[in-house]
């Protein structure tokens, strides 16, 4: 029998390229299984059928004439299908969502790399989203020129063939939200050769500590 919950819990990863969000969003959501937790996973962009043909527009090399504001308003576009279809529903159901990205991303990509209005994205994000909020993001702040080398093990997309200068402008906008905001927003330093399992103990650490408040 699931766990009963006394709310929703809404935990986001977060990181430059090739960090290991995915890796450590599939390890982390089998964790939560098996303890029972009553636990789904979605991503960003896309969760839905809508946010994913809005995802094939954003990633495809054919658009590299996109301008940034269209970028920051069709990742907008898929997160508010996401939040009316899946996360508002599935938190009052006192489920815990996981998310690989959020808001979070919008502001280090399009915001503090891409040059898009940080308080105005902000603005944006809290109508978008209706006020949710992550209980928890974790940022997985690998080397950002380790990432890049690990997402260029297949094939490139257009986000990931943008300079690693602007990859580092990503970086350095996730740490200023880690400032602004310590209590949701944490910083997992990852060396090079952190292994999997490794990172995956401090990650279900930090979503336990969430959870078990
Ligand atoms: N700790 C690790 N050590 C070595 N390789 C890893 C580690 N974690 C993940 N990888 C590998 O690095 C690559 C990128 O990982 P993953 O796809 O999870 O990153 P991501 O952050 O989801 O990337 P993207 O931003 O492109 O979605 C994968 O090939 C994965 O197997
Ligand atoms: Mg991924």
């Amino acid at each position: 029998m699931a766990k009963n919950l006394k709310r929703g819990t809404f935990i986001t990863l977060e990181g430059c390229e090739g960090c290991g969000k995915s890796t450590q969003l599939k390890l982390l959501y089998g964790f939560l299984k098996k303890e029972r937790f009553p636990v789904l996973m979605t991503r960003e962009p896309g969760g839905t059928a809508i946010g994913d043909a809005v995802r094939r527009v954003l990633l495809d090399v054919r658009n590299g004439g996109m301008s940034v504001i269209c970028e920051t308003l069709l990742y907008m576009a898929s997160r508010a299908q996401l939040v009316e279809e899946v996360i508002l529903p599935k938190l009052q159901e006192k489920k815990v969502v996981l998310c690989d990205r959020w808001l979070d991303a919008t502001i280090a990509y399009q915001g503090y790399a891409g040059s898009v209005d940080v308080p105005w994205i902000e603005r944006l994000g809290r109508w978008v989203t209706q006020g949710v909020k992550p209980d928890l993001s974790l940022f997985l702040d690998l080397p950002v020129a380790c990432g890049l080398r690990r997402a260029r093990g297949r094939s490139l997309d257009r986000m990931e063939k943008k300079s690693l200068r602007f990859h580092e402008k990503v970086r350095r906008g996730y740490l200023e939200i880690a400032k602004r905001e310590p209590k949701r927003f944490k910083r997992i330093p990852i060396r090079e050769t952190d292994g999997i399992g490794e990172i995956h103990r401090k990650i279900q650490e930090g979503v336990l500590s969430v959870l078990c408040r």
